[in-house]
Protein backbone atom coordinates (compact mmCIF):
# COMPACT_ATOMS: atom_id res chain seq x y z
CA UNK A 1 0.00 0.00 0.00
CA UNK A 2 1.19 3.34 -0.65
CA UNK A 3 1.36 6.19 1.74
CA UNK A 4 -1.70 8.84 1.89
CA UNK A 5 -0.41 12.20 -0.15
CA UNK A 6 -0.92 15.37 1.13
CA UNK A 7 -0.79 18.08 -1.36
CA UNK A 8 0.60 21.15 0.13
CA UNK A 9 0.51 24.79 -1.37
CA UNK A 10 2.76 27.60 0.36
CA UNK A 11 3.37 31.00 -1.51
CA UNK A 12 6.51 31.80 -0.62
CA UNK A 13 6.29 35.49 -1.63
CA UNK A 14 3.34 36.10 0.07
CA UNK A 15 3.86 37.13 3.76
CA UNK A 16 1.54 36.45 6.65
CA UNK A 17 1.69 38.20 9.86
CA UNK A 18 5.14 38.61 12.12
CA UNK A 19 5.09 35.22 14.00
CA UNK A 20 5.87 36.89 17.83
CA UNK A 21 8.92 35.47 19.60
CA UNK A 22 7.15 35.57 22.16
CA UNK A 23 4.96 32.13 21.31
CA UNK A 24 7.89 30.33 22.50
CA UNK A 25 7.44 31.69 26.33
CA UNK A 26 8.36 30.01 29.17
CA UNK A 27 7.00 29.77 32.64
CA UNK A 28 8.59 28.86 35.81
CA UNK A 29 6.11 28.21 39.39
CA UNK A 30 6.95 28.00 42.67
CA UNK A 31 6.23 24.78 42.48
CA UNK A 32 7.70 20.95 43.43
CA UNK A 33 11.08 20.91 41.70
CA UNK A 34 10.63 23.55 39.04
CA UNK A 35 12.28 26.41 41.23
CA UNK A 36 13.91 25.14 44.17
CA UNK A 37 15.83 22.33 42.76
CA UNK A 38 15.04 22.50 39.27
CA UNK A 39 16.94 26.28 38.28
CA UNK A 40 18.03 27.26 41.57
CA UNK A 41 20.00 24.64 43.64
CA UNK A 42 21.09 27.13 46.06
CA UNK A 43 24.80 28.68 46.80
CA UNK A 44 26.18 25.40 48.59
CA UNK A 45 25.82 23.15 45.54
CA UNK A 46 28.37 21.08 44.15
CA UNK A 47 26.90 21.93 41.12
CA UNK A 48 28.50 24.33 38.24
CA UNK A 49 25.88 27.81 39.63
CA UNK A 50 25.88 31.81 39.60
CA UNK A 51 24.20 32.68 42.78
CA UNK A 52 22.22 29.83 43.32
CA UNK A 53 20.93 29.61 39.49
CA UNK A 54 22.17 25.78 37.64
CA UNK A 55 23.99 26.71 34.81
CA UNK A 56 23.45 23.62 32.56
CA UNK A 57 19.89 24.15 32.99
CA UNK A 58 20.46 28.12 31.94
CA UNK A 59 23.04 26.94 28.48
CA UNK A 60 20.45 24.01 27.57
CA UNK A 61 17.61 26.85 27.86
CA UNK A 62 19.69 29.54 26.13
CA UNK A 63 19.92 26.54 23.19
CA UNK A 64 16.16 27.31 22.44
CA UNK A 65 16.55 31.46 22.27
CA UNK A 66 14.19 31.31 25.05
CA UNK A 67 12.17 34.79 24.63
CA UNK A 68 10.47 35.31 28.15
CA UNK A 69 10.17 33.57 31.48
CA UNK A 70 6.92 33.77 33.27
CA UNK A 71 7.12 33.99 37.24
CA UNK A 72 6.48 33.43 39.87
CA UNK A 73 3.21 31.51 39.33
CA UNK A 74 0.32 30.75 38.91
CA UNK A 75 -2.05 29.86 41.43
CA UNK A 76 1.33 31.08 43.91
CA UNK A 77 1.23 34.38 42.09
CA UNK A 78 -1.71 35.48 44.29
CA UNK A 79 -0.21 34.18 47.47
CA UNK A 80 3.26 35.62 46.75
CA UNK A 81 4.56 38.60 48.83
CA UNK A 82 7.36 40.14 46.81
CA UNK A 83 8.89 42.01 49.48
CA UNK A 84 9.07 38.70 51.73
CA UNK A 85 11.92 37.39 48.62
CA UNK A 86 14.30 40.74 48.79
CA UNK A 87 17.23 41.41 51.14
CA UNK A 88 19.53 39.21 53.11
CA UNK A 89 18.50 35.69 52.53
CA UNK A 90 18.48 34.81 56.61
CA UNK A 91 16.63 37.62 56.91
CA UNK A 92 13.70 36.67 54.51
CA UNK A 93 10.81 35.32 56.25
CA UNK A 94 8.98 32.14 55.21
CA UNK A 95 5.54 31.28 54.07
CA UNK A 96 3.91 28.19 53.20
CA UNK A 97 3.05 27.44 49.76
CA UNK A 98 -0.53 26.35 50.25
CA UNK A 99 -1.43 25.52 46.72
CA UNK A 100 1.53 23.26 46.20
CA UNK A 101 2.74 20.37 48.32
CA UNK A 102 1.90 22.75 51.46
CA UNK A 103 5.84 23.05 52.09
CA UNK A 104 7.52 25.84 53.76
CA UNK A 105 8.83 28.52 50.93
CA UNK A 106 12.15 30.30 52.79
CA UNK A 107 11.88 33.20 49.80
CA UNK A 108 15.32 32.43 48.81
CA UNK A 109 14.46 32.41 45.23
CA UNK A 110 12.65 36.37 45.21
CA UNK A 111 13.32 39.02 42.97
CA UNK A 112 17.12 39.56 42.41
CA UNK A 113 17.47 36.08 41.77
CA UNK A 114 15.23 35.87 39.19
CA UNK A 115 16.00 38.84 37.15
CA UNK A 116 19.57 37.27 37.74
CA UNK A 117 17.98 34.41 35.91
CA UNK A 118 16.74 36.22 33.36
CA UNK A 119 19.32 37.73 32.56
CA UNK A 120 21.66 34.60 32.82
CA UNK A 121 18.93 33.42 29.93
CA UNK A 122 18.73 36.38 27.59
CA UNK A 123 15.39 36.29 28.52
CA UNK A 124 12.88 39.00 29.20
CA UNK A 125 10.93 38.84 32.52
CA UNK A 126 7.09 38.49 32.57
CA UNK A 127 5.90 38.72 36.03
CA UNK A 128 2.41 37.81 37.56
CA UNK A 129 1.62 40.16 40.29
CA UNK A 130 -0.70 39.25 43.56
CA UNK A 131 -4.09 40.54 42.65
CA UNK A 132 -5.75 37.85 44.70
CA UNK A 133 -4.16 38.36 48.07
CA UNK A 134 -2.24 41.38 47.58
CA UNK A 135 -2.86 45.06 47.47
CA UNK A 136 -2.81 48.01 44.35
CA UNK A 137 0.16 49.70 47.07
CA UNK A 138 2.45 46.15 46.95
CA UNK A 139 1.90 45.80 43.21
CA UNK A 140 2.28 49.51 42.63
CA UNK A 141 5.85 49.71 44.53
CA UNK A 142 6.90 46.28 42.70
CA UNK A 143 7.11 47.60 39.49
CA UNK A 144 8.46 51.10 41.17
CA UNK A 145 11.23 48.91 42.45
CA UNK A 146 12.13 46.98 39.37
CA UNK A 147 11.92 49.68 36.86
CA UNK A 148 11.79 53.07 38.19
CA UNK A 149 15.48 55.20 37.94
CA UNK A 150 16.25 58.37 39.86
CA UNK A 151 15.10 58.97 43.56
CA UNK A 152 12.20 57.05 45.51
CA UNK A 153 11.58 55.16 48.71
CA UNK A 154 11.56 52.15 46.70
CA UNK A 155 14.73 52.67 44.44
CA UNK A 156 16.79 53.49 47.70
CA UNK A 157 15.34 49.84 48.97
CA UNK A 158 16.74 48.47 45.44
CA UNK A 159 20.06 50.01 45.62
CA UNK A 160 20.05 49.05 49.15
CA UNK A 161 19.80 45.40 48.11
CA UNK A 162 22.65 45.89 45.64
CA UNK A 163 21.19 46.64 42.42
CA UNK A 164 21.81 50.34 41.40
CA UNK A 165 20.45 50.01 37.70
CA UNK A 166 16.76 49.70 37.21
CA UNK A 167 15.52 46.25 35.30
CA UNK A 168 13.58 46.27 32.09
CA UNK A 169 10.67 44.68 32.43
CA UNK A 170 8.09 45.23 30.14
CA UNK A 171 5.75 42.13 30.50
CA UNK A 172 3.10 42.50 33.81
CA UNK A 173 0.17 39.78 34.60
CA UNK A 174 -2.46 41.65 36.49
CA UNK A 175 -3.40 38.43 38.78
CA UNK A 176 -3.72 34.63 37.77
CA UNK A 177 -6.57 32.72 37.41
CA UNK A 178 -8.88 35.20 38.85
CA UNK A 179 -11.78 33.04 38.50
CA UNK A 180 -10.43 29.94 40.64
CA UNK A 181 -7.23 30.30 42.32
CA UNK A 182 -6.33 33.76 41.74
CA UNK A 183 -9.79 34.90 44.34
CA UNK A 184 -12.75 33.10 42.80
CA UNK A 185 -13.76 36.26 41.48
CA UNK A 186 -16.98 36.96 39.05
CA UNK A 187 -15.84 38.57 35.61
CA UNK A 188 -17.18 42.04 36.73
CA UNK A 189 -15.36 42.36 39.65
CA UNK A 190 -12.27 41.00 38.35
CA UNK A 191 -12.56 43.66 35.63
CA UNK A 192 -12.86 46.06 38.51
CA UNK A 193 -9.75 45.02 40.16
CA UNK A 194 -7.43 45.09 36.93
CA UNK A 195 -8.94 48.34 35.74
CA UNK A 196 -7.62 49.53 39.37
CA UNK A 197 -4.35 47.34 39.67
CA UNK A 198 -3.58 48.38 35.92
CA UNK A 199 -3.70 51.63 36.63
CA UNK A 200 -1.11 52.14 39.67
CA UNK A 201 1.27 49.96 37.68
CA UNK A 202 2.88 52.70 36.52
CA UNK A 203 5.34 53.20 33.65
CA UNK A 204 8.65 54.90 35.15
CA UNK A 205 10.79 56.92 32.94
CA UNK A 206 11.20 54.33 29.76
CA UNK A 207 9.98 51.87 30.74
CA UNK A 208 6.79 50.65 29.12
CA UNK A 209 4.60 48.07 30.95
CA UNK A 210 2.33 45.62 28.84
CA UNK A 211 -0.17 44.81 31.21
CA UNK A 212 -1.99 41.07 30.82
CA UNK A 213 -5.25 41.13 32.39
CA UNK A 214 -5.60 37.33 34.00
CA UNK A 215 -7.98 35.91 31.58
CA UNK A 216 -10.59 33.04 30.71
CA UNK A 217 -10.60 29.40 31.60
CA UNK A 218 -10.78 27.77 28.95
CA UNK A 219 -13.57 28.33 26.29
CA UNK A 220 -15.64 31.12 28.71
CA UNK A 221 -15.82 33.40 25.90
CA UNK A 222 -18.11 35.64 28.25
CA UNK A 223 -15.14 36.47 30.55
CA UNK A 224 -13.09 37.40 27.22
CA UNK A 225 -16.37 39.46 26.24
CA UNK A 226 -16.88 40.88 30.43
CA UNK A 227 -13.02 42.46 30.49
CA UNK A 228 -13.22 43.82 26.62
CA UNK A 229 -15.86 45.58 27.53
CA UNK A 230 -13.60 47.17 29.84
CA UNK A 231 -10.84 48.34 27.58
CA UNK A 232 -12.24 50.79 25.66
CA UNK A 233 -15.64 51.82 23.10
CA UNK A 234 -17.13 49.31 20.90
CA UNK A 235 -16.14 48.39 17.25
CA UNK A 236 -14.29 50.66 15.12
CA UNK A 237 -14.00 53.38 18.00
CA UNK A 238 -11.41 52.02 20.18
CA UNK A 239 -9.16 53.62 21.05
CA UNK A 240 -6.78 51.68 23.48
CA UNK A 241 -7.24 52.15 27.12
CA UNK A 242 -3.79 52.72 28.89
CA UNK A 243 -4.16 50.02 31.69
CA UNK A 244 -4.34 47.15 30.00
CA UNK A 245 -3.07 46.09 26.73
CA UNK A 246 -3.77 42.10 26.75
CA UNK A 247 -5.56 39.36 28.19
CA UNK A 248 -5.05 35.83 28.81
CA UNK A 249 -6.45 32.54 28.83
CA UNK A 250 -5.41 28.81 29.49
CA UNK A 251 -5.21 25.58 27.65
CA UNK A 252 -4.43 22.37 29.36
CA UNK A 253 -4.51 19.37 27.41
CA UNK A 254 -6.08 16.46 29.72
CA UNK A 255 -7.76 13.81 27.58
CA UNK A 256 -9.01 12.24 31.05
CA UNK A 257 -10.81 13.21 33.83
CA UNK A 258 -9.33 15.85 36.33
CA UNK A 259 -9.30 13.19 39.48
CA UNK A 260 -7.36 10.56 36.86
CA UNK A 261 -5.12 12.47 33.58
CA UNK A 262 -3.49 9.51 32.70
CA UNK A 263 -0.24 8.55 32.85
CA UNK A 264 2.62 10.13 30.73
CA UNK A 265 4.23 7.04 29.82
CA UNK A 266 0.99 4.19 30.12
CA UNK A 267 -1.18 4.88 27.40
CA UNK A 268 -2.91 3.23 24.65
CA UNK A 269 -3.79 4.35 20.63
CA UNK A 270 -7.25 5.57 21.95
CA UNK A 271 -5.21 7.45 24.53
CA UNK A 272 -2.69 9.10 22.04
CA UNK A 273 -5.76 10.36 19.68
CA UNK A 274 -8.21 11.43 22.46
CA UNK A 275 -4.79 13.75 24.07
CA UNK A 276 -4.30 15.10 20.19
CA UNK A 277 -7.71 16.07 19.66
CA UNK A 278 -7.78 17.81 23.42
CA UNK A 279 -4.52 19.16 22.28
CA UNK A 280 -5.92 20.34 18.82
CA UNK A 281 -8.97 22.60 20.82
CA UNK A 282 -6.12 24.91 21.34
CA UNK A 283 -7.04 26.32 17.54
CA UNK A 284 -11.08 26.60 18.54
CA UNK A 285 -10.33 28.40 21.56
CA UNK A 286 -7.67 31.16 19.99
CA UNK A 287 -10.46 31.56 17.06
CA UNK A 288 -13.04 32.01 19.43
CA UNK A 289 -11.76 34.39 22.11
CA UNK A 290 -10.41 36.14 19.09
CA UNK A 291 -13.82 36.35 17.52
CA UNK A 292 -14.61 37.92 20.87
CA UNK A 293 -11.73 40.65 20.83
CA UNK A 294 -12.57 41.32 17.09
CA UNK A 295 -15.70 42.73 17.94
CA UNK A 296 -14.57 44.92 20.23
CA UNK A 297 -10.93 45.59 18.85
CA UNK A 298 -11.26 44.93 14.84
CA UNK A 299 -7.71 46.87 14.42
CA UNK A 300 -6.06 44.43 16.84
CA UNK A 301 -4.73 46.12 19.51
CA UNK A 302 -5.62 44.32 22.34
CA UNK A 303 -3.27 41.25 22.32
CA UNK A 304 -4.44 37.71 23.28
CA UNK A 305 -2.20 35.68 25.49
CA UNK A 306 -1.88 31.88 26.17
CA UNK A 307 0.20 32.33 29.50
CA UNK A 308 -0.27 28.39 30.32
CA UNK A 309 -0.48 25.61 27.98
CA UNK A 310 0.74 21.87 27.63
CA UNK A 311 -0.18 18.41 28.69
CA UNK A 312 -0.91 17.47 32.00
CA UNK A 313 -0.48 14.13 33.54
CA UNK A 314 -1.13 12.15 36.75
CA UNK A 315 2.21 12.57 38.67
CA UNK A 316 4.86 9.79 38.61
CA UNK A 317 4.44 7.09 41.46
CA UNK A 318 5.71 7.97 44.49
CA UNK A 319 5.91 11.66 43.99
CA UNK A 320 4.43 14.11 45.55
CA UNK A 321 0.93 14.52 44.12
CA UNK A 322 1.26 18.44 45.17
CA UNK A 323 4.98 19.02 43.03
CA UNK A 324 2.90 18.14 39.23
CA UNK A 325 6.21 16.42 38.17
CA UNK A 326 5.45 14.05 35.32
CA UNK A 327 7.95 12.34 32.48
CA UNK A 328 7.81 13.67 28.85
CA UNK A 329 7.31 11.20 25.92
CA UNK A 330 7.12 11.75 22.17
CA UNK A 331 3.31 12.21 22.60
CA UNK A 332 3.93 15.52 24.52
CA UNK A 333 6.34 16.43 21.62
CA UNK A 334 3.55 16.14 18.82
CA UNK A 335 1.28 17.88 21.38
CA UNK A 336 3.73 20.74 21.60
CA UNK A 337 4.46 21.01 17.84
CA UNK A 338 0.56 20.78 16.83
CA UNK A 339 0.10 24.03 19.26
CA UNK A 340 2.92 25.76 17.40
CA UNK A 341 1.04 25.35 13.99
CA UNK A 342 -2.13 27.06 15.58
CA UNK A 343 0.39 29.28 16.81
CA UNK A 344 1.67 30.15 13.83
CA UNK A 345 -2.09 30.53 12.35
CA UNK A 346 -2.63 32.79 14.67
CA UNK A 347 0.11 35.01 14.92
CA UNK A 348 -2.31 38.45 13.99
CA UNK A 349 -3.97 37.91 17.43
CA UNK A 350 -1.72 35.87 19.74
CA UNK A 351 1.19 37.59 20.68
CA UNK A 352 2.88 35.37 23.44
CA UNK A 353 2.23 31.94 25.00
CA UNK A 354 4.10 29.97 28.05
CA UNK A 355 4.52 26.51 27.82
CA UNK A 356 3.36 25.11 31.87
CA UNK A 357 6.12 24.59 33.09
CA UNK A 358 9.73 25.00 32.26
CA UNK A 359 11.89 22.41 34.47
CA UNK A 360 10.70 19.61 36.46
CA UNK A 361 7.12 20.56 36.38
CA UNK A 362 4.02 19.45 34.35
CA UNK A 363 5.52 19.49 30.00
CA UNK A 364 8.51 20.14 31.08
CA UNK A 365 11.65 20.97 28.72
CA UNK A 366 14.15 19.55 30.87
CA UNK A 367 13.85 16.95 33.78
CA UNK A 368 16.64 17.21 36.88
CA UNK A 369 17.24 13.90 38.80
CA UNK A 370 16.56 14.92 42.23
CA UNK A 371 19.47 12.36 43.44
CA UNK A 372 22.19 12.44 41.22
CA UNK A 373 21.45 15.93 39.54
CA UNK A 374 21.61 14.58 36.04
CA UNK A 375 19.85 16.74 33.60
CA UNK A 376 17.24 15.23 30.83
CA UNK A 377 16.16 17.19 27.38
CA UNK A 378 12.90 15.73 26.55
CA UNK A 379 11.16 15.44 23.70
CA UNK A 380 9.14 18.79 24.29
CA UNK A 381 13.04 20.60 24.62
CA UNK A 382 13.45 19.28 20.77
CA UNK A 383 10.28 20.42 19.33
CA UNK A 384 11.21 23.87 20.79
CA UNK A 385 14.88 24.12 19.30
CA UNK A 386 13.54 22.02 16.13
CA UNK A 387 11.08 24.96 15.67
CA UNK A 388 13.08 28.37 16.64
CA UNK A 389 13.77 29.47 13.44
CA UNK A 390 9.96 30.36 13.82
CA UNK A 391 10.55 33.16 16.25
CA UNK A 392 9.77 36.64 14.67
CA UNK A 393 9.37 34.75 11.39
CA UNK A 394 7.16 36.03 8.40
CA UNK A 395 4.59 33.49 8.36
CA UNK A 396 3.61 31.80 5.37
CA UNK A 397 -0.09 30.25 4.88
CA UNK A 398 0.03 26.54 4.38
CA UNK A 399 -2.67 25.78 1.59
CA UNK A 400 -4.28 21.67 2.13
CA UNK A 401 -6.11 21.63 -1.02
CA UNK A 402 -7.04 18.21 -0.60
CA UNK A 403 -7.48 18.71 3.18
CA UNK A 404 -5.41 16.05 5.31
CA UNK A 405 -5.89 12.37 6.42
CA UNK A 406 -8.30 12.26 9.18
CA UNK A 407 -9.35 10.01 12.17
CA UNK A 408 -12.38 9.22 14.01
CA UNK A 409 -12.38 10.10 17.53
CA UNK A 410 -14.88 9.51 19.33
CA UNK A 411 -17.29 12.44 18.31
CA UNK A 412 -14.68 14.38 17.12
CA UNK A 413 -12.58 14.49 14.10
CA UNK A 414 -8.83 14.68 14.13
CA UNK A 415 -6.52 15.60 10.82
CA UNK A 416 -3.53 13.87 11.42
CA UNK A 417 -1.04 15.59 9.49
CA UNK A 418 -0.52 19.49 10.81
CA UNK A 419 1.97 21.95 8.95
CA UNK A 420 3.14 25.60 9.17
CA UNK A 421 6.09 27.46 7.61
CA UNK A 422 8.01 30.92 7.75
CA UNK A 423 10.26 32.88 6.14
CA UNK A 424 13.45 34.88 7.94
CA UNK A 425 16.55 35.68 6.69
CA UNK A 426 16.67 34.51 3.44
CA UNK A 427 15.53 31.06 4.83
CA UNK A 428 12.06 29.20 5.01
CA UNK A 429 11.55 26.91 7.82
CA UNK A 430 8.88 24.14 7.32
CA UNK A 431 6.83 22.39 10.50
CA UNK A 432 5.28 19.08 9.93
CA UNK A 433 3.63 16.67 11.49
CA UNK A 434 2.40 13.71 11.46
CA UNK A 435 -0.17 12.29 14.55
CA UNK A 436 -1.03 9.06 13.23
CA UNK A 437 0.21 6.44 15.92
CA UNK A 438 0.85 3.73 13.61
CA UNK A 439 0.28 5.15 9.37
CA UNK A 440 3.22 7.11 7.58
CA UNK A 441 2.03 9.86 5.02
CA UNK A 442 3.53 12.04 2.87
CA UNK A 443 3.85 15.63 2.04
CA UNK A 444 4.03 17.01 -1.38
CA UNK A 445 4.91 20.77 -1.06
CA UNK A 446 4.21 22.57 -4.29
CA UNK A 447 6.53 26.01 -3.52
CA UNK A 448 5.16 28.82 -5.45
CA UNK A 449 6.65 32.49 -5.41
CA UNK A 450 10.47 31.19 -4.91
CA UNK A 451 12.78 28.11 -4.70
CA UNK A 452 14.40 26.22 -2.29
CA UNK A 453 18.42 25.92 -2.18
CA UNK A 454 20.75 24.17 0.28
CA UNK A 455 17.60 22.31 1.85
CA UNK A 456 18.17 20.62 4.54
CA UNK A 457 15.68 18.22 7.50
CA UNK A 458 15.79 16.74 10.72
CA UNK A 459 13.08 14.40 12.46
CA UNK A 460 12.38 13.39 15.70
CA UNK A 461 10.56 9.93 16.17
CA UNK A 462 10.77 7.22 18.32
CA UNK A 463 9.77 3.38 17.80
CA UNK A 464 7.09 3.74 20.26
CA UNK A 465 4.83 6.92 21.08
CA UNK A 466 5.46 6.34 24.70
CA UNK A 467 9.63 6.24 24.08
CA UNK A 468 10.81 8.94 26.52
CA UNK A 469 14.62 10.71 27.53
CA UNK A 470 16.04 9.24 31.18
CA UNK A 471 19.57 9.61 32.55
CA UNK A 472 20.27 6.03 31.58
CA UNK A 473 19.33 7.04 27.54
CA UNK A 474 19.15 10.64 26.88
CA UNK A 475 18.46 10.34 23.24
CA UNK A 476 15.75 7.91 23.09
CA UNK A 477 14.02 10.57 21.59
CA UNK A 478 16.22 13.42 19.79
CA UNK A 479 16.36 14.97 16.68
CA UNK A 480 18.57 13.08 13.89
CA UNK A 481 19.58 14.43 10.45
CA UNK A 482 16.58 13.17 7.41
CA UNK A 483 16.47 13.37 3.88
CA UNK A 484 13.73 14.94 1.95
CA UNK A 485 13.60 14.75 -1.92
CA UNK A 486 13.50 17.82 -4.75
CA UNK A 487 10.39 17.51 -6.88
CA UNK A 488 9.74 19.81 -10.28
CA UNK A 489 7.47 21.42 -7.86
CA UNK A 490 8.96 21.70 -4.58
CA UNK A 491 9.76 19.22 -2.30
CA UNK A 492 8.36 15.53 -1.23
CA UNK A 493 8.65 14.93 2.54
CA UNK A 494 7.73 11.26 3.87
CA UNK A 495 6.39 11.39 7.48
CA UNK A 496 6.57 8.11 9.35
CA UNK A 497 3.92 7.31 12.00
CA UNK A 498 4.08 9.38 14.97
CA UNK A 499 7.15 11.72 13.52
CA UNK A 500 7.72 15.63 13.59
CA UNK A 501 9.97 17.33 10.75
CA UNK A 502 11.39 20.30 10.25
CA UNK A 503 12.90 21.12 6.80
CA UNK A 504 14.67 24.57 6.00
CA UNK A 505 15.96 26.01 2.80
CA UNK A 506 18.05 29.18 1.45
CA UNK A 507 15.56 30.81 -0.25
CA UNK A 508 16.96 31.26 -3.83
CA UNK A 509 17.33 34.99 -5.26
CA UNK A 510 13.81 36.53 -6.54
CA UNK A 511 11.94 34.51 -3.50
CA UNK A 512 9.96 38.06 -2.37
CA UNK A 513 11.73 39.63 0.44
O1 LIG B 1 0.66 25.29 36.05
C1 LIG B 1 0.04 24.78 37.18
C2 LIG B 1 -1.18 25.59 37.60
O2 LIG B 1 -2.18 25.49 36.64
C3 LIG B 1 -0.98 27.08 37.74
O3 LIG B 1 -0.45 27.44 38.96
C4 LIG B 1 -2.38 27.61 37.59
O4 LIG B 1 -2.42 28.90 37.07
C5 LIG B 1 -3.04 26.59 36.70
O5 LIG B 1 -4.27 26.20 37.19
Amino acid sequence: MTDPVVPAIVNLDVPGPVISRHLYGHFAEHLGRCIYGGFYVGEDSDLPHAGGIRLDVVAALRALDIPNLRWPGGCFADEYHWMDGIGPKERRPSMVNTHWGNVEENNHFGTHEFMALCELLGAEPYISGNVGSGTVREMSDWVEYLTRDGDSPMVRLRRANGREQPWRVRFWGLGNEAWGCGGHMRAEQYAAEARRYGTYCRDHGGNTLYRVAAGANGADYAWTETLMKQLGDLGCAYRPAPFMQALSFHHYTIPGTWQDKGAATVFGTDDHYRTMVQAARVDELITGHSNVMDCYDPGGNVGLVLDEWGTWWNVEPGTNPGFLYQQNTLRDALVASLHFDVFHRHARRLVMANIAQTVNVLQAMILTDPGSGALVLTPTYHVFEMNKGHQDAVSLRVDLPAGTPERAVGDARLATVSMSASRKDGRALFSLSNLDADEPAEVELDLRGGALAEVSARILTAGRLQDHNTPDAPETVAPRPYEVRATRAGLRVRLPAHSFVTVTGRLAAGSGT
